[in-house]
């Protein structure tokens, strides 16, 4: 243990919460404790900092911690630049660096996913203040990094169901619907649907044609499948929908604002709003096309729960002692990413702002046409 003082920083969870939060604001409280860094917990994300709400955080409370689910310090997606204050949208950017002056913290990290990075960013290119961040999500979609801390744990509890929904399946000869989080990235789907023998996974990257999907199905019954297992990302579109979308964008760049609105809000008809089902959608024209009886499950917010699988945990604490180890050289504005099983800092500015989605041409997608996986669109 360093005797000397290296200075102070502050820790914060913004965004969705995700199994492996814990374990990484203990493995960078030690490690910083480590170097000789005191280190101050930041409440509820970026709003904690807004409003000055913080925690010390020594040795006996980051013990015991490892395998909790969630975030002790809790967690909010409060961007300092747009925080809502009695009803009103308020930059309070002046306010968080003040904050930070005021706790004499040296850097803030900040374990968050796409949006926190880039409101990381913003603090220190605004205000001035060094930031440390560390990729949380499910989703698996920070870029500069091979792989995000959660995704694991998620993609465990995704297989698991889809593991699940195959005996109940085929005890009653039905399509089973599996609905699995991620709006614009579908990697915990694509993951999960492989590992778990899904014979059709639908992404939000390939626009499915739902013909395709159905004759799919069929083929399968006619070479005496008694079921199928359908696994969708939350944020799949149609071909048609992706077209009426794109046509949306075009117009709303090619005119101005006013008119983007209006064209936005006729696209949004056709395309799928964030609460809506779009599995039970997909289940009622499946259930026509094929005549067989379908079934939804959405798996929602369990998928965020609980404990990290052994792999969240191991790549938690080498994320948080490289950060801790960072923090003790002075390392500020960077994003510690893991790159060919290394961990190592990456600029900030090469994340933010940069969502990573499944490319066309992933590893992944052939792996699953090759074990006879649908993927909705024509190639077969
Ligand atoms: O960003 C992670 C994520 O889990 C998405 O996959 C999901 O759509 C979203 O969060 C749900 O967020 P909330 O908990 O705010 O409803």
């Amino acid at each position: 243990m360093a005797s000397k003082s290296n200075g102070t920083i502050g820790i914060l969870t913004a965004g969705g919460d995700c199994p492996g939060l814990n374990a990484v604001i203990r493995a960078v409280a030690k490690a910083a404790m480590h170097h000789g860094i005191k280190v101050v917990g930041i409440r509820d994300g970026f709003r904690g900092l807004v409003e000055n709400r913080t925690m010390p955080i020594d040795n006996s409370l980051v013990s015991g911690i490892l395998t909790q689910g969630g975030t002790f310090l809790g967690s909010s997606r409060d961007r300092p630049h747009k925080m809502e204050v009695a009803g009103r949208i308020v930059d309070k950017t002046e306010v968080a660096v003040r904050n930070y002056r005021k706790l004499k913290l040296d850097c803030l990290v900040c374990l968050g996913g796409n949006g926190t990075q880039k409101t990381a960013l913003r603090l220190h290119e605004r205000g001035g203040i060094n930031v440390l961040t560390l990729p949380k999500t499910i989703d698996n979609d920070v870029a500069e990094t091979d792989i995000t801390f959660g995704f694991d744990s998620a993609m465990a509890i995704a297989t698991e169901a889809i593991d699940r929904l195959h005996t109940t399946a085929s005890s009653h000869q039905r399509i089973m619907i599996c609905e699995i989080m991620g709006h614009d990235a579908g990697w915990l789907c694509l993951g999960a649907g492989i590992a778990g023998g899904a014979d059709v996974i639908l992404l939000p990257e390939i626009p499915y044609d739902l013909e395709v999907v159905a004759r799919h199905l069929l083929r399968r019954q006619r070479a005496g499948k008694r079921f199928s297992i359908v696994a969708v990302a939350e944020g799949i579109v149609s071909r048609e929908e992706a077209k009426r979308k794109a046509a949306a964008d075009r117009i709303s760049h090619e005119l101005g604002r006013e008119t983007r609105l209006i064209a936005q809000s006729g696209a949004a008809e056709g395309v799928h709003l964030v609460q809506e089902a779009v599995a039970s959608r997909l289940a009622r024209r499946l259930q026509h096309l094929a005549g067989v009886e379908a079934r939804v499950t959405s798996l929602g917010h369990v998928q965020r729960g609980g404990s990290p699988t052994p792999f969240d945990r191991l790549l938690c604490t080498r994320f948080g002692t490289k950060a801790g180890e960072l923090l003790a050289e002075k390392r500020y504005n960077i994003m510690v990413g893991l790159k060919s099983n290394v961990c190592v800092p990456v600029p900030l500015k090469k994340v933010a702002g940069i969502k990573r989605v499944v490319p066309v041409n992933h590893p992944w997608l052939t792996t699953a046409r090759l074990v006879e996986t649908c993927l909705g669109d024509e190639v077969e």
